[in-house]
């Protein structure tokens, strides 16, 4: 097999010729790895990884972050899942966001495996963070280069965000939960563009779900520029959507995009298998 990156639409590149069930030569891996760094999201197709592969080719990125408000795998507690029956309403996952940017050393990425799909639907959003700074405006560009912002996970996952109600049912059915860790957790604040450990490109580092604050501004200010700055990064020519099917996988890099699960398949089974890989600090 020779492996092959093809770009993925307006985002993301598609890696052919590659077998993640088998241990890769070197020469692939580093491609694979410049792939990632380049284009922020990667996909792999016709994948048969069992939950060891997953884990295996994950812990050759970095250690793996133990999701504290996903439930777990039964047997595999580094694979979060992701899952939503035919009777819910509620997705996880289905708003802009990036995973982990409430953490103080936000996460590397995360490794989505396609476990059990919907007739149709359930696709997921990826919007680049690096094409959406480039396209910033220039006053606005130069106004955000050095402003930081809080992150928080206690809005979305603590004991106090029952009004949030993308969650409700998630977190009622056991799907998502522990507030108890949610409420002690400190905010961090990240650089609201932050120069990207791997590619060195600059990106735009707040998101609509876990960045509550700009800092050095008012509240209305905060929320105002936090506002506009979500309107331009959900622009339709910084975003791809990406189509599952059986034996798929995505590996995406946190720190450069954004994701948005689509909840369009009500009284279907979808299940995912995710694993996060854990990043540096972004200051
Ligand atoms: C996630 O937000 O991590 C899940 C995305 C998806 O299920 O497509």
């Amino acid at each position: 097999m020779t492996l092959e990156i093809r770009k993925h639409g307006r985002v993301g590149a598609e890696i052919l010729g590659v077998d993640l069930a088998s241990p890769l030569p070197e020469t692939d891996l580093a491609a694979i790895r410049a792939a990632f760094a380049d284009h922020g999201v990667i996909f792999f197709r016709d994948q048969q990884i069992t939950e060891e592969q997953h884990i295996a080719f994950a812990q050759s990125w970095g250690p793996i972050n133990i999701n504290r408000f996903f439930a777990a795998h039964p047997r595999y507690p580094e694979i979060a899942l992701v899952v939503k029956e035919p009777d819910q309403q509620h997705n996880i996952g289905g708003g802009w966001h990036t995973d982990h940017s409430y953490d103080f050393a936000p996460a590397l990425g995360s490794i989505l495996v396609a476990r059990e799909l919907p007739p149709q639907g359930g696709a997921t959003a990826f919007a680049s963070m690096t094409a959406a700074y480039d396209g910033l405006p220039p006053a606005l560009k130069a106004q955000v280069d050095e402003l930081q912002a809080v992150h928080s996970a206690r809005h979305v996952f603590g004991s106090k965000a029952a009004a949030y109600e993308s969650l409700q049912d998630t977190r009622s059915d056991g799907r998502i939960g522990n507030a108890t860790a949610a409420d002690v957790l400190d905010d961090p604040v990240h650089p609201v563009v932050i120069t990207h450990p791997l590619s060195g490109k600059r990106a735009l580092y707040v998101n609509p779900s876990f960045t509550v604050r700009v800092l050095g501004l008012s509240d209305e200010a905060s929320a105002d520029l936090l506002a506009t700055l979500y309107e331009h990064a959900k622009r339709p020519e910084f975003q791809e959507d990406f189509h599952w099917r059986p034996g798929s996988i995505a590996f995406w890099d946190n720190r450069s995009t954004w994701h948005y699960a689509y909840n369009d398949y009500h009284g279907h089974r979808r299940e995912m298998h995710r694993i996060t890989i854990e990043g540096v600090s972004l200051s």
